[in-house]
């Protein structure tokens, strides 16, 4: 499951324990279950049935809980005794307890002593279960010491594990800031297996010689630990392994500190690759300095600079002498009229209203203190260089880098269905455009993403026009709407071997909360840029090089099937590595609208772009940004940091689970197709030849095979549901199914796909609440077939067969007219040119095409040519731009459109064109 090149950093596949949490919380709720009705039989055929099968789960369950705190093995250890010595009355309390306990997360808050089943035990369970739930959700208690677990790697007996369990419980005071419990793993596997399945290991303590092999025979999981083998560990040292383990870790979870208990002396080692390490203690029995060492570590991560600076502002008494009326809620308390303003949103908000940026707050547009140190933070979680918060959506964002990084007539390629801000970003920056086509997904109207073939095409175009010098940066959406994701590394990587020093920005707009995922992560361009940047500059990696030139060398270098058909590799002594990202943070993670970070590896940054950066920043940021949304980031960051990793697992349960249910339902298959891999991805473009992550058989297995290989794959947890059969287009159902009847909000829509997106506060019952919906949908387009006359059944039957398969083939980009081209033999464009000339109003007639007007024109042989952006809704993408020529197959595409907004286009004008006089000579702005 490794990326096939030579020496190139492992992909490190093991990500997705697809549904174990849920495994896990559906076992015990099945055990509560069976034990409940085994206690009412009477020893019969159905008891010894049920004793069996309470039998396996407690198998089951025991190598589950293995890897977790609670319940501690002494826990288990006293259920099986029970189970063994038949006394399931008992046994059924004491899970009863467990499952509870569990379920209120009790267990994070206080020591559960499973022991104990008399009344007052099950009422206090019970009674903690009731505060919390009037509190709101379990984990929103914030008065309580947070809790997580450490995990400790040693191959020790259960009587030293209980004893270094002991250890550490007895260093907790009231004072500490965190309480944590103790779990061991005692083998390398094991090791990494705890941190994949348990989401509350926060730190990890690798600690003396221990085993390769799990003593489980883990035949679902070990299918991840693929590229490991027991001989490959076997003759390291105990040092060796215990950094090769820590480099694991590291790529499965990079946030969980690590610690290393050690006698050896590790910086001499062979590999003595030690930065994974927080910190390396000498002694083993240091368990006090051990204590305070990871309690800081994870106070670092769970520190809000800027949040905690804010809440100490609003506590200020301030006399409030400038603008801003609202700051401390001044102008709404004493109101007569405005007051309900505090009744609903509370006075915390007002108090935390302010424009200053003394008072130990900062000044986003010049950050020095909590901010300075906010943005650091998101750096490090994200894996960027340098973060920057930015308080007007990704919108703002990408003008930002745009701006900072393009000069007027420097190129720009761009994949032409991206996000409208990128439009409007080339023409404020002046840049030449060169539009790239996604393959299209005719059968859905929608696109993919651009092959990488068509960028390197591009790019040798302009090699061999002599123009690649004033080519600047590729600009590409990761990933889409509706979720293709690209693999970054490899686009990256072949097209530094055309361009050495090529800037990218990756719009990851839907895309900050990948970084949470192993399995997402690679794929990411911050990820992507250091292990390239890492890559490049290994001895490995130059000898790689060399044999690969000598190879390529030999090939004719003219032809351009050589540089298509071979995968590339840029010279490391030339390449620099350049990557931005943002990210709407406000979307996928935690933040009030419109938070958005820029995530920067550059390595030219400091150099060439620090100070245009600024400018840039200054020239779209506002001067009164919201600190609602600056907290906000600095929380959401936090809480990634924290809990992304289960968050985003949880969400990827939940897409697989409504996934699931929609592949197999046969109610629900009869008028809803979910897009497989294999419908939004070619098969050229799946070098894993994987059609679908699911097979009934085996369940979610296949999902790392194409994320290691593919050009390019889906994101699971967005759902495009294929509607054509219910005979009702996607915007009909989305406002008039969805919507009224159903209270069900989605965002985007095709012709004949609704879009359904899952995100980190997506819960399993409203997983439920849709699929009962889509249920009782599927239900009444039964009955209104039943119901039906035989003229009603035609027109159903007319308007399934116009959803699917009467689509108007989508358009690819037709070209920039001749008066605002720039290359004689190349295709980008001078949007900004185009855009202005439409200001002065005599240069733009408009022309109508439903009656015929505009074919005329062009059946007489004038170059018909848009002077707005059209943008039609679904599905988003401009058709046409200022200074593109309107080609037959756009014009048959907007006549077949049956959407009523169309962006730019005035029904009962027209199209806005160029007249031809204007293009005759255009000025060049
Ligand atoms: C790909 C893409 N980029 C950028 C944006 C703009 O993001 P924001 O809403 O944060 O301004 C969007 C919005 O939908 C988007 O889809």
């Amino acid at each position: 499951m490794q990326e096939k090149s030579h020496t190139e950093t492992p992909y490190t596949a093991l990500g997705f324990y697809h549904k174990i949490s849920q495994l896990r919380a559906d076992t015990w709720n099945a055990l509560t279950r069976d034990l409940g009705q085994l206690v009412r039989l009477r020893n019969d055929a159905r008891a010894r049935q049920l004793i069996k099968t309470i039998d396996i789960k407690l198998t089951r369950l025991e190598i589950i809980e293995d890897y977790h705190a609670f319940p501690s093995k002494e826990d288990f250890r006293h259920i099986r005794t029970l189970f063994h010595r038949e006394e399931y009355a008992t046994l059924e309390k004491v899970v009863k307890r467990l499952v509870r306990a569990l379920i209120s997360e009790s267990y994070r808050r206080r020591h559960v002593d499973l022991s104990e089943t008399d009344a007052d035990a099950e009422d206090l369970e019970t009674l903690d279960a009731l505060n919390q739930l009037r509190r709101g959700h379990p984990a929103s208690s914030s008065s309580a010491q947070p809790y997580f677990e450490l995990l400790i790697v040693d191959n020790c007996s259960p009587q030293e594990e209980e004893v270094v369990r002991e250890a550490f419980h007895h260093l907790r005071r009231p004072e500490d800031k965190f309480v944590y419990d103790v779990v061991t793993a005692r083998s390398f596997e094991d090791a990494l297996i705890a941190v994949l399945v348990n989401p509350n290991i926060q730190a990890c303590l690798i600690r003396f010689d221990f085993p390769f092999k799990s003593k489980y025979n883990l035949s679902a999981l070990r299918r991840y630990l693929e590229g490991l083998s027991e001989q490959a560990l076997e003759n390291q040292s105990e040092a060796e392994r215990s950094i090769l383990l820590s480099s694991m870790i590291h790529e499965l979870r990079p946030e969980v500190d690590q610690f290393l208990v050690t006698s050896s002396d590790v910086e001499s080692t062979a590999s003595s690759d030690i930065r994974h390490f927080n910190r390396i203690f000498y002694r083993e029995t240091d368990y006090i300095e051990q204590h305070h060492t990871i309690l800081r570590a994870i106070d670092s991560r769970y520190r809000t600079p800027f949040f905690d600076a804010l809440r100490e502002y609003s506590k200020k008494p301030t006399g409030v002498f400038h603008a801003m009326p609202i700051s401390r809620g001044k102008s709404v308390t004493r109101s007569h009229w405005a007051g309900q303003m505090i009744d609903f949103y509370g006075i915390n908000i007002f108090l935390a209203e302010t424009s200053a940026t003394s008072g130990g707050l900062d000044s986003l547009l010049q950050p020095y203190g909590p901010i300075k140190k906010a943005q650091e933070y998101a750096a490090r979680a994200f894996g960027a260089r340098q973060s920057f918060f930015v308080t007007n959506g990704t919108s703002t964002a990408n003008k930002i880098v745009v701006q900072a990084l393009v000069k007027p007539r420097d190129i720009v390629l761009v994949d032409r269905d991206c996000h409208k801000s990128h439009h409007y970003g080339m023409v404020l920056a002046g840049a030449h455009v060169s539009y790239l086509d996604s393959y299209p997904l005719n059968d859905y109207s929608m696109y993919g993403a651009v092959p990488l073939k068509e960028i390197k095409k591009t790019l040798l175009t302009f090699k061999r026009n002599g123009q690649l010098d004033k080519v600047k940066m590729l600009l590409l959406t990761n990933c889409t709407f509706d979720g293709v994701v690209y693999n970054v590394r490899r686009v990256m990587e072949e097209c530094l071997a055309i361009k050495p020093d090529l800037v990218f920005l990756w719009d990851e707009a839907w895309f900050a909360f990948a970084t949470f995922n192993p399995t997402y992560r690679p794929r990411t361009a911050m990820h992507a840029a250091r292990t390239l940047r890492e890559r490049y500059r290994s001895e490995a990696y130059g000898e790689e090089y060399a044999a690969w030139k000598a190879e390529f060398d030999q090939l004719d270098p003219d032809d351009d099937a050589t540089w298509l058909e071979q995968r590339l590799l840029p010279d490391p002594e030339v390449v620099r590595v350049r990557a931005y990202a943002t990210h709407s943070t406000h979307k996928t993670l935690t933040s009030l609208r419109q938070g958005s970070m820029i995530h920067v590896y550059d390595q030219d940054f400091r150099q060439k772009v620090e100070a245009p950066f600024h400018e840039a920043y200054m020239t779209h940021t506002s001067t009164s940004p919201n600190y609602q949304i600056v907290a906000s980031l600095d929380v959401g960051r936090m809480q990634a940091e924290m809990e992304g990793f289960e968050l985003v697992h949880a969400q990827v349960e939940a897409a697989l689970s409504l996934r699931e249910q929609l592949y197999t339902h046969p109610l629900l298959q009869k008028y809803f197709q979910v897009l497989k891999n294999s419908d939004l991805v070619p098969a050229e473009y799946r070098q894993s030849g994987v059609e679908t992550y699911y097979d009934p058989a085996s369940g979610w297995d296949q999902m790392e095979e194409a994320w290691a290989q593919d050009e390019f794959v889906v994101d699971p947890t967005r759902i495009t549901l294929a509607i054509g059969q219910t005979g009702i287009d996607g915007d009909a159902f989305k406002n008039d199914y969805l919507m009224n009847k159903f209270g069900i909000q989605i965002n985007k829509t095709s012709r004949n796909t609704v879009l359904f997106m899952t995100n980190i506060g997506t819960s399993r019952g409203a997983i439920a609440y849709l699929l009962d919906v889509l249920i009782k949908l599927a239900k009444e387009f039964d009955r209104r077939w039943e119901e039906s006359s035989r003229p009603e059944r035609k027109l159903i039957e007319h308007r399934v067969h116009s959803l699917t398969r009467e689509l108007p083939p989508l358009p690819d980009f037709s070209r920039f007219h001749d008066a605002f081209r720039r290359g004689a033999e190349t295709t980008e464009g001078d949007i900004r040119s185009a855009y202005f000339l439409s200001y002065d109003e005599e240069n733009t007639e408009y022309l109508r095409f439903d009656n015929g007007e505009l074919q005329a024109r062009m059946r007489d042989g004038r170059d018909v040519v848009a002077a707005s952006f059209v943008i039609p809704y679904p599905p988003g993408f401009p058709v046409l731009v200022p200074g593109q020529v309107v080609s037959e197959e756009i014009l048959h595409f907007l006549q077949a459109l049956d959407v009523t907004e169309i962006h730019g286009y005035r029904p009962e004008l027209g199209l806005l064109v160029f007249t031809s006089a204007a293009l005759a000579e255009p000025p060049v702005y």
